[in-house]
Order: structure tokens, then sequence, then C-alpha cells
């Protein structure tokens, strides 16, 4: 989703800007842009240079390499397509009628009808669709007013001109400003949607990740919620909305700074399916160290309270992040005896169930940014802080692949799943570090609340510490398998997914897979319901492919996929090799494990299947159209 960068110092911006444009570039857009302001020429007033172009950043950077962007200040931009198509004149900055105020912005303008109105109304002619270029339009006019009122300096003018304009905006946004009469003073603002301030000596970086600082400083402070930021070389001045200053110090962002690069493989998506036998292993060895005592298996950092009394749990999440809550909501039903439910966090804001006491409330979020997710969670922390729910805060627990986004501030209880920066936009590694969270989860509450017995729980453990070795060697094998397999349906048009319990799920997040890097249709459904409607669908076109492993619905899954056999469907099956397994026509198979881990395997020849089909057919795999890594907005 749209990704902003914005500097202010000592040396040229547009390089600065470009190279942090670059490192959001996962996060997925469709054009992108940048401003600089520059004074040659001019004492004490400079003059803006705007270039933006649609597509990929190459484009940009070779407008750029043509005429350059001189500065030391300056805003960037990677745009997101909401309002107005993905064309030049939406693409960011936005300036206002006298090219004297550019502006870059994340987030949604939802009163930005009513503001276009009356600003169109006083004659001021708009060049975009966008919700955001209302935004430099009213500073200018703020500026204008305040001139005239005879506001001490130009930086304060500034300042107050985009304090007085926020209080207009109503929704979420991130965004940056400058303006030509003060060519050393950077604003910037956020009102959910993520803003973090980079510092080097004498040089400030702003930007919506703290990828964008790699190379440049580990120093960062996040900007809170209708804060607005003051930067000049000289140093950062931060205020809350009522204009009263902020002290707060800067932080080191943990972890190495790994460079982001393909190594070997064609594709990052394809470098982070290899990377998961890795994740597992981290993930055992920081949370299932050996000699654990039985009663607390799993060496989560939480106070007893997150645990005690709780009887039911709720999990908020979209996407990927949902299904591994699916399963996550599985294990902590049938293994630890809590009955769970998973909300899409989009519904769960607009439509809660009635308070309920005694839950534990989960969010689930790889980036730690889905607008959603963050503002399902904070609604339920209010609801339930008007019932006096003391233990609500307690009893929120978020689950994330960064340990530096809003949700892990804004959530006490973390389970960080350390898989490293995934720059793919299909999640493949993150969602296998979620669903290790929600085994640990599953296997503490179990054995706390005794709901199973000491033989059960470790079993369980040992199985999980073999998990590392089956990826790796699944991994290896089904490349080549279904880079094979991936040839035959280069040009199919639908492939039904088929699981039931704990792989139901897995058929859930294989379609997401294949239709959001592949752009074919595909549904995951129960295979029981298949009889109910979607058999309608078959015939010798839409392959099926069903996931079966042994446990409870093992014959129930085969005989689903006998039915759609009957149809002449093409049957490919994730099952382990026996005479039961032989009706598909193709198999990948999977070792025998128990049902309880199956998922963390069946969905690896899934994801492989998908990438090749999608890499045989040409696609962008890392960043598929029309998608973002990380959803800031509604
Ligand atoms: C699919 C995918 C998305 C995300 C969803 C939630 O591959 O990546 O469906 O899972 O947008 O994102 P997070 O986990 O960041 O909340």
């Amino acid at each position: 989703m749209c990704g902003i960068v914005a500097l202010v110092g000592s040396r040229e911006a547009s390089p600065i800007l470009l190279e942090g444009l670059k490192k959001l570039e996962y996060r997925g857009y469709d054009s992108a842009g940048l401003a600089t302001i520059s004074t040659k020429g001019s004492s004490d007033r400079g003059f803006i240079t705007c270039k933006k172009a649609k597509g990929k950043l190459v484009n940009l950077l070779n407008l750029l390499s043509k005429d350059g962007a001189p500065g030391n200040i300056g805003i960037g931009h990677t745009r997101w397509a909401t309002h107005g198509k993905p064309e030049v004149r939406n693409a960011h900055p936005h300036l206002d009628s006298s090219d004297q105020v550019a502006v870059v912005q994340n987030g949604i303008i939802e009163n930005y009808t009513l503001l276009r109105e009356k600003l169109q109304k006083q004659g001021i002619r708009f060049v975009s669709d966008t919700d955001t270029e209302v935004i430099p339009h009213l500073i200018s006019e703020a500026l204008t007013r305040l001139k005239q009122e005879g506001v001490a300096s130009k930086g304060e003018m500034l300042f107050l001109a985009v304090r007085e304009v926020l209080n207009l905006l109503q929704g979420s946004y991130a965004l940056a400003v400058i303006w030509t009469e003060t060519p050393d003073v950077l604003i910037v603002a956020k009102n959910k949607a993520p803003l973090l301030i980079g510092f080097t000596q004498g040089e400030f970086l702003c930007a919506s990740d703290s990828t964008a600082f790699a190379g440049f400083t580990k120093t960062v402070l996040p900007l809170e919620d209708k804060e607005l930021a003051l930067l000049t070389p000289l140093g950062v001045e931060i205020y809350d909305s009522e204009g009263k200053r902020q002290y707060r110090k800067p932080s080191l962002i943990v972890g190495s700074e790994k460079n982001i690069d393909k190594g070997q493989f064609r594709h990052f998506m394809l470098k982070e399916i290899y990377e998961q036998p890795e994740t597992a292993e981290q993930w055992i060895a920081r949370f299932l160290p050996d000699k654990l005592p039985t009663s607390s298996p799993i060496a989560f950092p939480f106070k007893d309270s997150l645990y005690d009394s709780i009887e039911a749990v709720q999990i908020l999440a979209c996407g990927t992040s949902r299904h591994a809550a699916m399963v996550g909501a599985y294990l902590l039903e049938q293994f630890s005896g809590l009955p769970s439910t998973v909300f899409f966090a989009s519904e769960f804001r607009y439509a809660p169930p009635p308070l309920a006491p005694n839950i534990l409330t989960i969010g689930v979020t790889q980036s730690g940014e889905t607008a959603d997710t963050l503002a399902a969670l904070m609604m339920e922390s209010e609801r339930r802080s008007t019932l006096k729910d003391d233990l609500f805060s307690s009893r929120v627990l978020g689950i994330t692949n960064r340990i530096e986004s809003s949700l892990a501030r804004q959530v006490t209880n973390i389970i960080d799943i350390g898989a490293g920066l995934e720059v793919g936009v299909a999640a493949t590694k993150t969602f296998l570090g979620q669903l290790l969270a929600f085994y640990g989860l599953a296997i503490m509450i179990a054995a706390r609340n005794k709901n199973r017995s000491i033989q059960e729980i470790n079993d369980i453990c040992e199985e999980l510490k073999l998990v590392p070795n089956y990826l790796r060697d699944l991994i290896n094998n089904h490349n080549k398998l279904t880079e094979k397999l991936a040839y035959q349906f280069v040009n199919t048009k639908d492939v039904i997914f088929l699981g039931r319990g704990i792989n139901y799920p897995i058929a859930l997040e294989a379609a997401l897979k294949l239709k959001e890097i592949s752009y074919i249709h595909a549904e995951g459904l129960p295979a029981g319901e298949m009889k109910h409607g979607p058999i309608a669908l078959l015939d010798h076109k839409v392959p099926v492919i069903s996931i079966a492993t042994h446990g409870v619905v093992f014959e129930k899954v085969l005989s689903n996929a006998q039915e759609a056999k009957a149809r002449n469907a093409c049957l490919i099956g994730i099952a382990p090799e026996s005479a039961e397994t032989q009706i598909f026509d193709h198999l990948l198979p999977i070792p025998k494990v128990s049902e309880w881990i199956s998922p963390l395997l069946t969905v690896i020849p899934l994801q492989l299947l998908s990438y090749h089909i999608a890499a045989q057919r040409g696609l962008d795999v890392d960043q598929p159209r029309n998608l973002a890594k990380s959803v800031t907005v509604e």
C-alpha cells in the first residue's frame, strides 16, 4: 500500500528518497513520485520540482535521470490507487494551485468530497481524482490567511496551517508537507496510518515503515496518532493535536539489517518458501527449548493473567492471517478445549458479537499495520473499557512478524514470529510463523488447563521439533514436482481446493495464494460442502486439489474427491503415499504425521504449485497487480 518517504538534511534529497521508495516497493504500488525544494538562485524562497510516473519506480528513475530534482529537502511516495486510477495525474505528490505547497499522503480522507466541493466553489481547479489533493489547497488557503494575520516565523506558519487543516480531515492519514517559503522545514503527521522518523546527525528521514531506514539509520521514533512533527536540519519537534510539545526518545530498531535481495532465486516468493525450515527452526529454538516444565511447555513471556480463567477466544485478522487464525481456532478448540471464533477484522469492526466475560482477544497481522485489524482491536478495547473489563489489556494478544509495528505498540502481549522481512506480497513464511505461534498457544493452554495429558503434550512438542526437517525435504522434493505439474495448469481458468477439519483453512489459503499471484479463479471449500452446490462447476477443465491427511476425516475427504473424479475433474492429492491415495491423477506426497501438525506440511506443495503456475504464466509473482503487502487503509 502507499509508501511515504520524506527527508530534510544537507545532502541531495532525491537519491535518498528514491532509495527509501525502493525499499518500500514490496508494500505494493502502481505509481510513484517525488517533490523537492531547491533555493538555487534565490535567497529564502525555493521552487518545487515534482516528478511523477505511472507503474514501477524505474519509470520515475528514468524521468529523474533526465532532469533531476535538486534540493536537500523532499517528499516521495509510492501510490496504491484508492481514489482515482493509477495515472500520472493521480500520483503523489499533489500541489496547491500556485505550486508552492506539496503533499504526499497515505490513508483515506473520508470527507474529501465535501472539502473538495467547498474549494471548487472558491474557484480551485482540481487536477486529480484523489482524496489527497484537497490537502495542499487547504494548507495554501490557511497560509494565505496566516500571512495576513502576521504569524511570527514562516516555519511556525506552515506548522499552524497544517495543524489547522488536520482538524478538518476525517479518516486515516500519514502525510508529509513541504512549502517553498520554508525550504528547510518538513512537516509530517499521522492518524491511524503508520509514520516513523529516522534520526542521523543533521538529517532526518520519515517513512511508512522501518525497512526504508536500512542503510540510513537504526534510530527511529514512531509518531503517535494525531501527532505532528516539525523537522529541520537542526532537529525534530513533536506536538500533539493541541500544539503541546511532546518529548520522547527514539529507540533502536532491533534485528540485523539484512540486505533485501533474492540471492539465487528468481523471485522473493520462492526464496521465502525456501526459508520456512529456518523460520520453524528458529521458532523452536526460541519457544520450544528442551527441559521446560510440563505445566508450562512453551517459553512465552506472558503473565499468568493472559491465560487465567479464559473461557473463550476471539481472533481478529484478514486474508492469510485469518487462515492461520482458523487453524489456530481449530487447535484451541479441539486440542485445548477452548471455544474459539475467528472474525474478519473488517466485519468485526461494525458487527461485533455481544460482550462476554473472560475472553482472550487475539489480533493476527504479519505486517502489524493492517488498518482493519488494528481498528478492530482498538474498538474491542474501547467497548470493554466502558464495561470496566480491567483485565482486557492483559487478555489481548498480538501475533506479528514486525516487532516495531503499530500492533506491537498497541498491544502489550506480543508473539513475534521472527520470520524476517517478507518481501513477496503473497505471504508464505509468515503464514508458517503464525501457525507456529498458534501451536505454541494451544499447547500452553492445553497444558495449563490440563485438557491434554502430559504424554499428549510431549508428543505434539516432539513432533513439532521434527517439522524443520520435514519442511526441508518437502520443499526440495516438491519444487521440481510442482514445477512440472504447473505446466498443465498455465491456462486453467478455475481451480477448486478441498480440505476438511484442520486442513480446511489450508484449502482456503491455497485458493487465496493461487488467485492472488496467478489471477486464476480459485475456491477453497470444506470437502463435504462441494455436493451442496459447487459440484455444479466441475468438468474436465476444472482441477480439484484435495488435501487428505490421516485422521478423523481422511476417508471422508477421499470420498469427496471420488465425487469430483466421477465428474471428470483432474484430481490432485496432497496426501501421504498409500493404496487409498492412488485415486489421485497426481499425488504431491506428504509424510505421515499426526493430523494435528499436518497443516504445517500440507501448505508447502500448495505454495509451490501456485508459485510455479504464476511464474510460468510470466506474471509479477512478488508484486501482483492491485495488491499491497501492508494494507494500511480500511
Ligand atoms: C495474502 C496476503 C494478505 C494478507 C492480509 C493481511 O498472501 O498476504 O491476504 O494476509 O492483507 O495482512 P497482515 O497479515 O499484514 O495483516
